[in-house]
């Protein structure tokens, strides 16, 4: 294998540098680890400032013709409001996370995993769209026969939704001109590739590339541009993530691969706030709204009677979720036991699981400890700390909450119950539907009161335990059944069980 030059200057003698073909990232020398994203072998050579030479040397079909009237600053005062009215796209939990509709001339980035439902949601605004306008879907994954066996499960066409299959930047640009849709979808960022660049399609470069024409379609049409783009789990890959700064909006559609439920949320957005989430459930013909969302994240009502089941609002934007935690602590096989959370940052789960067992003296030593979030929901929220910790407690002692115990409150190192944000919110939710007793941090049960009677304040995580979990069950195993004692971190070596 030829190993690959270091010179800073190109035969012709332009000087050149070498760009990481995942990230962009540019150096004078070659390397093989890129310094900035550590992708091996990504570097390639090209001439520096080519962006600026290529914008110079190609009329490109997104480049301000000279011709057209030079760009005039205005007083920022001038400037109208009403000039960009949001258009609702039909499905509520699409406009709550865009804040309140689309914006016209609008950059819209809808990323994912693959297989998560991005073509279908995208397919589904647009059909919902074009019953009052012109929807152009551009794909370039996928046969027009293809989009209209989705279509097909989702529901009938309407006539002004067209359908364009082309991988080409300066033909769909072309097409663009031509049938001067209102909306346009772009199915995905990562197919579509512009000829007169070297690079790969998906490459940084194309995918900038395609961006900023797509972008100059945006503003200069004034039509919202909705745009699909692939990520992988690490977020690592070449692509969206360079894209994240030059568009309006980063909407994720995020959920469990083998989970019905899908998350739609907005990492970035101009237009409204970033808190808010649309949750969706994939039906047999597309995502479905979820209207109730306690449904899509509590389980069975028999779950309740098993230890380890316990309910916890959380707050995602304007609305709080109930959501559904369920622990399992089970006798390990293993020297150093397993801890396992989905749904909740591993490092929280591991907090949490020493606060128990120094402050409440559960024996978690020598226990695997698995913590599942229903529904795919991830709980970043120290909110939901009371509720994991009680499900923990729950299930290493065999016993099972009360009622449908809902526990809201953050847990600090000493094992007390903190306060969080919007108490009477959370409390309001879980009572109307249905759900209780609510433990609440005892500094706000004033305000939690307020919002239903039943609330009940506690300042410490033992005080919770007594006031949220009630009597042990017979266990399944009698060593499975720990006690609350003091020396409880007896230190050894050997396995448990
Ligand atoms: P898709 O939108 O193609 O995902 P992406 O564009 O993010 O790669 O959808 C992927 C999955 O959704 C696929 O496995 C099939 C499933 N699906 C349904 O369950 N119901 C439906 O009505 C549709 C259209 C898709
Ligand atoms: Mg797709």
């Amino acid at each position: 294998m030829k190993t690959p030059s270091t010179r800073k200057t190109s035969p012709r003698g332009t000087r050149v540098v070498f760009a990481c073909s995942a990230c962009g990232e540019d150096r004078p020398r070659w390397f093989g680890r890129c310094p900035a994203c550590d992708a091996w072998n990504s570097a390639v050579e090209r001439p520096a400032d080519a962006v600026a030479q290529a914008a110079e040397a190609r009329p490109g079909a997104w480049h301000v013709a000279a011709d057209e009237a030079p760009a005039v600053p205005r007083p920022l005062a001038e400037v109208t409001l009403a000039a960009s009215p949001r258009e609702p796209t039909g499905f509520a939990e699409v406009d709550r996370v865009l804040g309140g509709g689309l914006v016209p001339g609008a950059l819209l980035l809808l990323c994912g995993d693959p297989g998560i439902g991005k073509s279908t949601l995208a397919l589904q605004i647009a059909r919902a769209l074009a019953q009052r306008r012109r929807v152009l879907y551009l794909s370039g994954e996928e046969s027009p026969e293809q989009v209209r066996l989705r279509a097909e499960r989702i529901g009938p066409s309407p006539p002004e939704l067209l359908v364009l299959c082309e991988t080409d930047l300066s033909r769909a640009l072309a097409a663009v001109e031509a049938s001067k849709p209102r909306v346009l979808v772009v199915d995905s960022i990562q197919t579509l590739a512009s000829a007169e660049l070297p690079a790969g399609p998906g490459s940084v470069a194309q995918v900038r590339e395609c961006a900023l024409a797509l972008l100059q379609v945006a503003k200069r049409r004034g039509v919202p541009v909705l745009v699909v783009g692939h990520v992988t789990k690490d977020g690592a890959a070449a692509g969206p993530r360079v894209l994240e700064h030059m568009v309006d909006a980063v909407l994720y559609l995020e959920g469990e691969r083998f989970h019905a439920v899908r998350l739609l949320r907005a990492a970035k957005n101009r237009f409204g706030s970033t808190n808010e989430i649309g949750v969706f459930e994939m039906s047999s013909n597309g995502l479905a709204e979820v209207r109730d969302p306690a449904r899509a994240f509590v389980g069975e009502a028999s779950a309740f009677e098993n230890p380890g089941a316990v309910l916890v609002t959380s707050l995602a934007g304007t609305r709080p979720l109930l959501v559904e935690v369920q622990a399992l602590v089970a006798s390990s096989g293993f020297a150093v036991p397993q801890r396992a959370g989905s749904g909740l940052p591993p490092k929280r789960l591991a907090v949490l699981l020493a606060v128990l067992e120094k402050r409440l003296g559960l024996r978690l030593a020598h226990a695997d400890v698995f913590v599942n979030v229903a529904g795919g929901l991830w709980l970043e929220e120290p909110a939901a700390d009371l509720g994991v910790a009680l499900a923990v407690a729950g299930s290493r002692l065999e016993r099972p909450a009360r009622g449908r115990l809902v526990a809201v409150g953050e847990i600090g190192l000493a094992g007390e119950v903190r306060p969080v944000p919007e108490i009477a919110r959370r409390v309001r939710e879980a009572s109307l539907l249905g759900y209780g007793p609510i433990l609440v941090p005892r500094s706000q049960v004033d305000e939690a009161l307020a919002a239903d009677a039943s609330a009940i304040g506690v300042a410490t995580l033992a005080e919770a335990l007594e006031a949220g979990l009630g009597p042990k069950r017979r266990a399944a195993r009698a060593e499975d059944a720990g006690d609350v004692d003091e020396d409880a971190l007896a230190p050894s070596g050997g396995t448990g069980a």
